[in-house]
């Protein structure tokens, strides 16, 4: 996941590849819910592990539920329920930003505190407590339910409550308003069941029920877990006498359409001419209303398949269709689809989408803005956004888009980086990107995966120094603060040195050094896996560390034909978003263009006392004096050698860290950085050309 403050793409020109879905959010949160008011035990697989969810399973814990991971398995919990009885009849809930979790437990706490006895308090974060949810307890109260405003009414945080041995009033059909939000609807859905063991329960909606797709996914969850609510029209649901909720024992969460919606628009905007985006996790047999996204991308132009469990996208009809729709169906999806009218031919006109103004942020307002920041014209009133793609391909900027803690507004902002294909060039800033870890803490790992940008393109920072002068650490923290790749050029001198060992190769058998070096079969960890690394598929992240890998690396890489055999392989590093480069001639030779290139250099005293103690606390005992003899002979033979010699690149900044920690070396390196960036010469450029140019027509 990507935690840092900003997260800069390169303009992006082609997606293809495959890319597997994290669960849903909508449904993760309802089976909980269900699974934790549900008798015995239930298995709920690849749910989504997001912020949404962990309050979700936080919450169920404070309540006295079972909750454990299944052993062996990721993202999969076995949930034990209360079998319709509080076994907790106190606790201070917090919900964060998860409007799933805070209307459904709202009504399923204030049910059974009002029969049971008991005392709950429900909070968010602030935007959490700017959310309505009137409706639900304007909904619930007539039954007799206790409901206290502990902020401002309407809104929470607050509290439920009531007496052992109260009653509901069930007589009479329960009203809800569903104009609004659906979730309230959904909220009195899962909740009632608890309260149907005398009579049938009738729910009536009141006004024009929205987002009614949502609402069938908590009905297609509610059978699974046993029970049936009849439908009369769209507004009168029936909670059958003598419902219980049954656990399904195992049940499979599938992936998040909503989450799918930014691939298939990746794939009608940038999947031309070769493989398509694929999409794993969801497809023709969702009980999601957003799979409908797939109809609306079709209509603007692409071209799609799909079967269970999939969905294939590519490029058809270019630029894009604009569009009018109605899209109060798929409210969420819908964002993407704002995002894919940069790329129209014309204006894209979304209708329906009040609801956008009480979700995580106001999306009607969120997305105008930052939609103008990237040169498009919008228009936006009560209940719809109108989008006017950039007139010209002059006419993008680069802009940081504000993100508002809404994990829709960062994912959809991705879409922009594929501006050369409108015939623009600009780079994108995305604020805040961690609140994707909402509903998609990888997104942006995922998406970055399927891109490609044009090399040129693809940001690179040169760390080149001495052995010991501190460069990996600082190149990998580097890499981390700006969610760079890595590359570690010593560690492929090093693994060519060490698979000659192995195989009986001597140091200076240069053709057959080469041979080896052009063949290397190396894998590096990602993820959780970051800093390891493999070699013909043995792990050797320790035994490259050596000194005495250090010294055949030392001896390989004076070889011509071994730096000829590794080039290639460590251009390839060169991916989007970017990428920290270190070693001897990153900036020299490898990557001479680099945006920003560091010499980094430290005292052979300073190096030796480093190593020392790098060897010390490793339980590997070690000589100072040898040491630093050492380090100042392999300096020499680097320095001397003919090709790619150990020398700063002309254009290269000086860092001495002889004096310095590794936090102040990392925030010098990247105030230069700041300075130098794509993104930040990009914006120069149009700042400059703005003071000549006449305003903009649509401004
Ligand atoms: O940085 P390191 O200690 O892992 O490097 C091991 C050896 O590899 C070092 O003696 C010099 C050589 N090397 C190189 O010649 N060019 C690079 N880009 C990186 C390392």
């Amino acid at each position: 996941m990507f935690d840092i403050p900003h997260l800069d793409l390169p303009p992006l020109t082609l997606a293809c590849g495959t890319v597997r879905l994290p669960g849903s959010k909508s449904i993760s949160n309802r089976v909980l819910l269900l699974a934790g008011l549900a008798e015995g035990t239930t298995e709920l697989r690849d749910l989504l592990a997001s912020d949404d969810t962990r309050v979700m399973l936080d919450a169920l814990r404070a309540l006295g539920c079972g909750v454990e991971p299944v052993a062996g398995a990721r993202d999969a919990w076995r949930i034990t329920g209360l079998g319709g009885r509080l076994a907790v009849h106190e606790a201070d809930l917090f919900l964060g930003n998860a409007g799933t979790a805070m209307r459904p437990l709202t009504a399923t706490l204030a049910l059974l505190a009002a029969t049971q006895g008991g005392s709950f308090t429900l909070r968010g974060v602030a935007r959490m407590h700017e959310r309505p949810i009137a409706d639900l307890v304007d909904a619930l109260r007539p039954l007799g339910c206790t409901i206290d405003d502990l902020g401002r009414p309407g809104y929470p945080p607050l509290r439920v409550s009531g007496e052992r041995g109260g009653t509901l009033a069930l007589h009479g059909p329960i009203r809800v308003r569903g104009d609004v939000s659906s979730q309230f609807l959904t909220a009195l859905l899962l909740a009632l069941p608890l309260a149907a063991d005398a009579r049938d329960l009738v729910v009536e909606v009141e006004g024009e029920l929205i987002s009614k797709p949502y609402v069938e996914i908590t009905l297609a969850l509610l059978a699974r877990f046993g029970i049936v609510v009849q439908r009369a029209g769209e507004s009168r649901f029936t909670i059958a006498r003598g419902s219980v909720y049954r656990s399904p024992g195992r049940l499979h969460v599938e992936g998040d359409a909503s989450s799918a919606s930014y691939f298939i628009a990746a794939g009608a905007i940038a999947a031309a001419g070769g493989a398509p985006v694929r999409i794993e996790g969801v497809g023709s047999d969702s009980i999601q209303g957003d799979v409908a996204f797939v109809d609306v991308a079709r209509a603007m132009g692409a071209q799609v398949a799909s079967g269970p469990g999939w969905i294939e996208v590519r490029r058809g009809r270019w630029p894009l269709a604009g569009l009018t729709i109605d899209a109060n169906h798929l409210p969420d999806a819908a964002m993407t689809l704002a995002m894919m009218a940069l790329y129209a031919d014309g204006p894209t006109r979304i209708g329906g989408i009040a609801s956008w103004r009480v979700k995580e942020t106001d999306r009607i307002a969120a997305m105008a803005t930052e939609l103008r920041k990237l040169g498009a014209a919008v228009v936006e009133g009560a209940d719809f956004i109108e989008v006017t793609p950039p007139p010209a391909p002059v006419d993008w900027r680069a802009a940081a888009i504000a993100t508002y803690d809404d994990h829709r507004m960062a994912m959809c902002a991705s879409l922009a980086a594929f501006n050369p294909l409108a015939g623009a060039h600009v780079p994108l800033r995305i604020l805040e990107p961690r609140c994707v870890a909402k509903t998609f803490p990888d997104y942006f790992e995922a998406l970055l995966g399927l891109v490609q940008a044009a090399p040129d393109d693809v940001p690179v920072i040169a760390i080149d120094g001495p052995t010991a002068s501190g460069k990996g650490t600082l190149a990998a923290a580097v890499a981390r603060a700006l969610g760079f790749h890595l590359l570690d050029s010593g560690l492929l001198y090093r693994a060519t040195g060490l698979a000659a060992t192995r195989d009986g190769v001597a140091l200076d058998d240069a053709p057959r050094l080469a041979a080896l070096a052009a063949t290397l079969d190396l894998r590096f960890g990602q993820g959780e896996e970051a800093g390891r690394t493999w070699l013909r598929g043995r792990e050797v992240s320790d035994e490259l560390r050596l000194e005495a890998s250090g010294l055949a690396a030392s001896r390989v890489s004076a070889l011509p034909a071994v730096r000829e055999a590794l080039h290639g392989l460590q251009l390839a590093f060169r991916r989007a978003p970017g990428l920290v480069a270190d070693g001897r001639d990153m900036g020299t030779v490898v990557f001479p263009a680099a945006g920003l290139k560091v010499f980094l250099t430290a005292s052979a005293a300073e190096r030796a006392e480093r190593r020392h103690k790098q060897l010390i606390s490793k339980g590997i005992s070690a000589n100072i004096a040898d040491l630093r003899a050492d380090l100042e002979a392999r300096d020499e033979r680097d320095r001397k050698r003919v090709v790619a010699p150990l020398k700063p690149a002309g254009d290269a900044l000086l860092l001495d860290n002889s004096q310095l920690d590794i936090e102040a070396s990392v925030s010098r390196v990247l105030g230069w950085w700041q300075e130098r960036s794509p993104f930040e010469r990009a914006r120069e450029r149009r700042a400059r050309a703005g003071e000549q140019a006449p305003p903009r027509r649509h401004e």
